[in-house]
């Protein structure tokens, strides 16, 4: 269990060219995930999603703020994390079985080991079957899967997810949506997920934080009070459409107040809604 939560303080970042800041990718956002808490980011492309998980998992810094699991700050610390990134960085030389054991590789476990623990999940990644195939030879979902195995084995605490299920046609998807959510019952980890859909966020969230386009920043903060477990069936529901109207509220909101990208303009406040 993630003990003391993650707690992105007020963080900014800019990428830069000959030491000039060309892209401000996110503007002093803020938030937080508590332990076996299901939270999501939703954002256009381009508002700096990536750029945030990538600052999370100690990948890259961000130029203010701070980023603390618990207490300890993890700015630029690697291996805090379970990071599964936007492409799904399979090796087409490796295996199935020999892709996802890279992790437990990584914290020098024995093959024969490794192996053998990835084994014993794969039946609940629905890769059984495919331990010996190439990725190449996988569908889209299978792909995910794996990713998502490889990912898991990290065994830290928080899960980031940046869409995996953002290539998918939409009823890979929906079935990938209902597997996640099956394996959330079982594991409940602590997950931040980052997507471009409306649906998916609100079907899978405790909670979901909107970001506005680039340069990111908090638009609104909105609490899913749906039951669980739930299963993608859901989206036809009253409840369901009520909060779909209220992110599509905050995102008009959003979108009226969208400015251009200015670098300059550190003096504006964030406009935090609670939903
Ligand atoms: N290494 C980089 N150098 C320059 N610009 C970058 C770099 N990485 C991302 N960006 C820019 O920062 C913005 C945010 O990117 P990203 O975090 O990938 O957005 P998202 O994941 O929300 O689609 C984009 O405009 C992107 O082009
Ligand atoms: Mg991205």
């Amino acid at each position: 269990m993630l003990d003391h939560g993650l707690f992105v303080k007020a963080v900014s970042k800019s990428f830069h060219q000959n030491n000039q800041p060309v892209v401000m990718a996110l503007d002093r956002v803020s938030l937080a995930v508590a332990a076996g808490e299901f939270v999501s980011i939703l954002g256009p492309s381009g508002c700096g999603k990536s750029t945030l998980l990538d600052m999370v998992a100690g990948l890259s810094n961000p130029d203010e703020g701070d980023i603390l699991l618990g207490k300890q700050s993890i700015v630029g610390k690697r291996g805090y994390v379970s990071y599964m990134p936007q492409s799904d960085l399979l090796f087409p030389w490796r295996t199935v079985l020999d892709n996802v054991i890279i992790p437990l590789q990584l914290q020098r476990i024995g093959i024969a080991e490794a192996r053998k623990e990835a084994l014993d999940l794969l039946p609940v990644f629905g890769l059984e079957k495919f331990a010996h195939s190439y990725p190449d030879m996988l569908s889209g979902g299978m792909r995910q899967r794996a990713a998502l195995l490889r990912t898991y084995l990290c065994k830290r605490d928080l899960l980031l997810l940046d869409e995996p299920f953002g290539k998918l046609d939409a009823l890979t998807k929906i079935q990938m949506q209902q597997w996640l959510l099956d394996i959330w019952e079982q594991f409940k980890p602590s997950v931040l997920f980052v997507t471009h859909d409306i649906d998916e966020a609100i079907l899978l969230s405790d909670r979901i934080y909107l970001l506005s386009p680039r340069p990111g920043r908090l638009q609104a903060e909105i609490m899913v009070q749906l039951p669980r477990p739930r299963n993608p069936r859901i989206t036809t529901n009253s409840a369901f459409a009520r909060i779909k109207e209220k992110v599509y509220r905050y995102l008009e909101n959003g979108l009226f107040n969208w400015e251009e990208n200015r670098l300059h303009d550190t003096k504006q406040n964030v406009n935090i809604f609670r939903g």
